[in-house]
């Protein structure tokens, strides 16, 4: 049996981290070898970059580049390889963060979004996107809750993050066939059924 890449995606105090964890555990506890990753990051390089990332003022473009700099390695360090071997890769965000955040966050060209897309990654998607997708107060209130400094990112105004919200919704429609939405509003048993589902409907 092959592996296969999933990837979780979703505005920022969706709780897609926790969700991560705990598919990981079901996938083990299924048999399968599993990879758990996280863009930015993912390699000791990948790493440093997302420190840059998520504190350092940048321009748009240096931002939407080093996102694809730091993705080039991990995906012929970690992604790559794990998927050669046959093992399942859980990546926290891929390049459709890029899409919504670059593109639909910050206004990135979506014609230089997509040629960046496919030079770094022509010949692969993720078998499965889970994004999971609440309205943004409650995201907020999640944030403000865990009472930590907040990056770059989540620094941002309300209408950032809801054109970012749009942006991940948009993309679902057009690719269907790999993105599901999670309503990340309901109970964790509730998400976790949902996710057994859709996970074991790709075949495990
Ligand atoms: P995280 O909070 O999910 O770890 O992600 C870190 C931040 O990086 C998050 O606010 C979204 C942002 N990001 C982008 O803006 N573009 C990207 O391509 C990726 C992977 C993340």
């Amino acid at each position: 049996m092959s592996g296969k890449f999933i990837t979780f995606e979703g505005i920022d105090g969706a709780g897609k981290s926790s969700h991560v964890e705990w598919l990981s555990q079901w996938l083990r506890d299924h048999g399968k070898t599993v990879v758990v990753t996280r863009e930015p990051g993912g390699t000791a390089l990948g790493e440093r970059l997302r420190e840059l990332l998520l504190n350092e003022p940048m321009h748009l473009e240096t931002e939407t580049l080093l996102m694809f700099a730091a993705r080039r390695e991990h995906l012929a360090q970690v992604i790559e390889p794990a998927l050669a071997r046959g093992e399942w890769v859980i990546c926290d965000r891929f390049s459709d963060a890029t899409y919504a955040y670059q593109g639909g966050g910050r206004g990135l060209d979506r014609a230089k979004f997509a040629t960046l897309e496919h030079w770094v990654h022509a010949h692969l998607q993720p078998d499965l996107t889970l994004l999971f997708d609440l309205p943004l107060d409650i995201a907020r209130e999640r944030i403000v809750l865990a009472n930590r400094v907040l990056d770059r990112f989540e620094q941002e105004r309300v209408d950032f993050h809801d054109r970012v919200r749009q942006a991940y919704l948009d993309r679902a429609q057009h690719h269907g066939n790999r993105m599901r939405v999670i309503d990340a509003n309901q109970p964790l048993e509730d998400i976790r059924k949902v996710l057994e589902n859709i996970v074991s409907s790709i075949g495990l």
